[in-house]
């Protein structure tokens, strides 16, 4: 079983700022535990933090190209990523489907540029408010599991990671409560073991992201299917990250 924390610094940051966090953050880490730590800083710092990074903490990009190497002006391959020591990307993130055109159909091409290049695709999916109050949230996250991750071989799952992340808790300081979301991770958990058998399913991090931070960090992680978060404002400030990491309880101080 994987356990991860992950932050996702969105746009936030300046050069100087990344790699500060990055000091702190180096003599931090012997701490952390059985706890996998991954950070997606904007895009380019990557080189640089990849190359400062401490054993036990991964860089990850925020995204990443649909397509191989070619004439795609601004886009950043999966190729490309791992030249540069990056570990994987955050795919399908609210954010970005909702607005910057990442439809069902490019989060799948991403997932897959990512894992046959054998990076991680840290796999967003999340209902809005609207939808869990009219009793669909399942089925949404269901249906965005079905479009990104179906059709996979089995062999592709190490390099998968789940982050559930209702869009109402993104930012807005409102928590699904431990009830809820272990009820969606027991959820995802099924949807993975009916389609690649218990085993594999057994073995994908499916983390929890919206306004997790120290605080609420172990209850969310003690959950039997929480296998740790994707942290975005929590994550800015090394403190407040590494009381997220030891909320884990498979952490030195969890
Ligand atoms: P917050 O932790 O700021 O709610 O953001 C969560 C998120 O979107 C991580 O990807």
């Amino acid at each position: 079983m994987r356990n991860i924390v992950a932050g996702n610094w969105k746009s936030n940051k300046l050069m100087g700022e990344a790699l500060k966090w990055m000091e702190d953050m180096s003599s931090w880490m012997p701490n952390r535990g059985h706890v996998e730590v991954m950070v997606a800083p904007p895009a380019p710092y990557l080189s640089q933090m990849a190359s400062k990074a401490p054993a036990g903490l991964s860089v990850i990009a925020q995204n990443v190209s649909p397509e191989g190497p070619g004439a795609h002006t601004g886009e950043h391959t999966a190729e490309m990523l791992k030249s540069c020591g990056v570990s994987g990307a955050i795919v399908g993130h609210s954010e970005r489907r909702a607005r910057f055109g990442d439809t069902d159909r490019l989060v799948a091409q991403k997932v897959r540029a990512l894992v046959s290049e054998k990076l991680q695709a840290v796999f967003c999916c999340g209902e809005t408010l609207e939808q869990r109050e009219a009793g669909e949230a399942q089925t949404v996250v269901h249906a965005q599991l079905k479009a990104a991750i179906l059709g996979l071989d089995a062999s592709a799952l190490p390099f998968v990671v789940v982050a559930y992340e209702p869009i109402w808790a993104i930012g807005t300081g409102k928590t699904a409560s431990s009830e809820e979301a272990q009820a969606m991770h027991g959820s995802i958990r099924g949807w993975l073991a009916e389609t690649f058998g218990a085993d594999k399913a057994s073995e994908v991090a499916i983390l929890y992201g919206g306004s997790c931070k120290p605080a609420n960090a172990h209850e969310l992680f003690s959950q039997p299917d929480i296998n740790g978060g994707l942290i975005g404002g929590a994550s800015l400030e090394p403190l407040d990250f590494q009381g997220v990491v030891e909320g884990h309880p498979d952490s030195e101080k969890g």
